[in-house]
């Protein structure tokens, strides 16, 4: 049997006492007793909403190897037939099995930071390095205090590349979960307004993603945006670090990932990059600038990280969109005799709204008749939103967008500035919008949809598909 852990090194690195008849390993681990699978150990973590031992008896029932609970909790929880491990710290149990699987690992391992883009380029580095050897990588955005060392004590011994996402509300955040990890590259894809609320400049955004460089391993890299305002903030920053590499990617010359050239293509794009010196050529099966930008950065990463640059140019093929993160529909047919739909219901910050808008500006213009921006309020902004939203006035003008829906109170500030003949109407949820939409849409129209997830656009956009 190939154990993820053999029970006698779980129970060594965790320095939980076992109770009960404990298999000889575990398959996996679970926190959440609805995706466990047979054979995984579950840890009963304490969350916001939820404490993970009132589900030991589910547990039990999904098949779990074991629950590793915390000792204080023992005389409550009653007689369960399910093997135990009793810890003093459930989560810092789970700390030392990551540290172990990080001490045990032969893989290359890469950290992706960011305010925007971190899922979609650790799923790109996902896609791309599968066909050169064994990746590990975080499930969905498993990046902060639990996520990192997760995704980390998950890890097989025979991992060839990991990957992991990093995230942060806070200054302070990124540097204990670096630590854990310690990468061998880190990259930080860009510098922008996202959850600013905890934050007084932008600045201070860039010097709490910079703490990723004080995990990296010596010799190791640092891979940044050379396009972004902050480049020369976080450069010297990471010179401060000490990192002994530090590469850049981007459009702008002198970049060691130089992004040359985007087409687009009938799937995607073609992209043209020159990567220290050497032409190389891909296509994916995505959109936008912003894409070919990560791209340019996980082609580089995957020279770095000693990926088959042959098998990583195929694999780049297969790189498509995700649910919300620009996937297109079609409805009635494609091109002139159909409406286009561009999904970005994931999530919307100012970044990621500009690159969508470039998506949209740019998408088949030949066929395009019009442009419709469907945009609902990107949340989390603190006393920086009102003038975040008025600030897509702009982008919305570049992209030469038709008509403006907007959903929300934040969109409010936006809809006070935009010229009234580009509104087609602004609402405060989306329970009409639908309706209305379906009245004016007509072939050749391209819709694209975007807003903070809890706005609810996938469901808006499910309800026109029908
Ligand atoms: N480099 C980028 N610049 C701007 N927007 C991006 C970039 N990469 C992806 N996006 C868009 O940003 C949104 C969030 O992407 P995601 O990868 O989930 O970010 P994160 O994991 O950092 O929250 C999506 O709409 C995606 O298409
Ligand atoms: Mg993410």
């Amino acid at each position: 049997m190939n154990y993820l852990w053999e029970t006698d090194t779980f129970l060594a690195a965790t320095g939980g006492r076992p109770v009960g008849e404990l298999p000889e390993g575990i398959t996996g681990i679970s926190i959440d007793t609805r995706t466990l699978k047979p054979g995984e150990a579950f840890f009963a973590i304490k969350g916001d909403k939820f404490d993970g031992h009132n589900f030991l008896v589910a547990a039990m029932k999904a098949g779990a190897a074991f629950a590793v609970v915390d000792e204080s909790k023992l005389v409550s929880l009653g007689s369960l037939t399910l093997p135990l491990v009793v810890v003093r710290d459930v989560m810092g149990s789970m700390r030392r099995l990551a540290e172990l699987a990080r001490v045990r690992s032969k893989a290359q391992i890469i950290a992706v930071t960011g305010s925007v883009g971190k899922t979609t380029t650790k799923e790109m580095l996902r896609t791309v390095l599968s066909a050169s050897g064994a990746v590990h990588a975080s499930a969905a955005s498993f990046n902060n205090h639990w996520g990192v060392p997760l995704t980390l004590a998950r890890m097989p011994a025979n991992t060839r590349f990991g990957v992991f996402e990093i995230g942060m509300n806070h200054a302070g955040e990124i540097t204990p979960l670096v630590k854990l990890v310690r990468p061998h590259i880190a990259m930080i894809m860009n510098i922008a307004a996202a959850h600013i609320g905890s934050f007084e400049t932008i600045d201070d955004i860039a010097r709490a993603k910079a703490e990723i460089f004080s995990g990296v391993v010596p010799g190791g890299y640092g891979v940044i945006n050379h396009d972004d305002r902050r480049y020369p903030l976080l450069k010297t920053l990471a010179e401060t670090a000490e990192i002994d590499h530090l590469l850049s990617f981007g459009e702008k010359r002198g970049s060691d990932f130089w992004l040359r050239e985007i087409e687009p293509t009938d799937e995607g794009s073609r992209i043209s990059t020159r990567l220290r010196g050497v032409d190389v050529e891909i296509e994916i099966g995505v959109r936008g600038h912003h894409m070919a930008m990560n791209a340019a950065a996980v082609l580089g990463v995957a020279s770095l990280a000693g990926a088959d640059i042959v098998k990583t140019r195929e694999a780049f093929k297969r790189v498509v969109a995700t649910d919300g993160r620009g996937t297109i529909y079609h409805k009635g047919g494609s091109g002139a005799m159909g409406i286009s739909i561009i999904d970005e219901s994931y999530n919307a910050n100012p970044a990621s709204m500009e690159a969508a808008l470039d998506v949209l500006a740019n998408f088949d213009s030949v066929r395009t008749k019009r442009r419709i921006a469907v945009l609902g309020d990107m949340l989390e902004l603190g006393k920086q939103s009102k003038k975040l939203h008025e600030g897509l006035a702009k982008p919305i003008s570049a992209a030469k967008t038709d008509l403006v829906y907007l959903v929300g109170p934040e969109m409010e500030h936006l809809a006070r500035i935009l010229p009234k003949e580009r509104i087609g109407g602004h609402y405060t949820d989306t329970s009409r919008l639908v309706e209305d939409l379906r009245t004016i849409m007509k072939p050749g129209d391209v819709l694209m949809f975007k807003a903070s997830n809890r706005m609810n656009f996938s469901k808006v956009i499910q309800d026109l598909l029908e």
